[in-house]
């Protein structure tokens, strides 16, 4: 589901930072692969390259069968809305948006060419992460695990291949985190979507199918 080969990224926006080197990774379709490492290993940088929020210096990325590097303006914000899930630490909300609302958000531009009702589809995902009696709580009105939850039915609303998230449980205390975690290694076996976790967190690790440990950004 998802390749990188001899993927390197140097910043240059200061003094040159040699953040990933020669990475070169397969993640099969439906695993569940917790990427952890050193602050400043790398981690963020390999999840924002394999999301296309960003381009590596060289090598290549590619997810569900699609040479990411290849892809331009519409055509790539088009994949990235289609395929990938975004799943962040700050869960970033829109604050003034109820859950509902917020989970709609990513689909409202394109909801004319939908074959669902959008407010039903994300109705169902907020019930599906537990959140049922929850829909019209705006963010500052709702805990942070239950946020982060809504974060998720949000990334789910367009049914990804793969669901991307850094350090999704790094603003929470540990029996919150612990309920994210086991919320998404559900929605992997559930609905078959691959996970891609960036974490400090042992508890994100030992829930992994997997873990690919980075170390000055290497797998090591
Ligand atoms: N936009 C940027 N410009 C310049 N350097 C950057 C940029 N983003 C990250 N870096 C540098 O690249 C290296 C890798 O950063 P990255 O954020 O990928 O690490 P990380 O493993 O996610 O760390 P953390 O665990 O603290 O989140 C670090 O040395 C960092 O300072
Ligand atoms: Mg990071």
């Amino acid at each position: 589901m998802i390749t990188t080969e001899n993927l390197t990224k140097i910043y240059t926006d200061g003094a040159p930072v040699r953040a990933l080197e020669d990475v070169t990774l397969e993640i099969a379709a439906g695993e569940f692969v917790a990427i952890t490492g050193p602050s400043g290993s790398g981690k963020s940088t390999l999840l924002n390259l394999i999301g296309t929020l960003d381009r590596p210096t060289s090598g290549r990325v590619v997810v569900d069968g699609v040479d990411v590097g290849t892809l331009r303006g519409n055509a790539l914000a088009d994949f990235r809305r289609e395929r990938i899930g975004f799943v962040f630490q700050m869960f970033h909300l829109v604050p003034t948006l109820t859950a509902l609302e917020n989970v709609m958000l990513p689909l409202v531009p394109y909801r004319r060419g939908l074959k669902f009702r959008l407010e039903d589809r994300a109705r169902e995902l907020l019930e599906a992460v537990g959140l049922g009696d929850r829909l019209h709580h705006l963010p500052g009105q709702l805990s942070g695990g239950e946020q982060q939850r809504v974060a998720i039915a949000r990334a789910l609303i367009n049914t990804p291949k793969v669901i991307l998230a850094d350090e999704p449980t790094g603003n929470l205390d540990s029996r919150a985190g612990a309920e994210i975690v086991a919320l998404l290694r559900q929605l992997n076996r559930e609905r078959g979507v691959t996970v891609l976790v960036a974490t400090h967190n042992e508890v994100v690790a030992q829930a992994a199918d997997r873990t690919l440990r980075l170390r000055d950004g290497r797998v090591v």
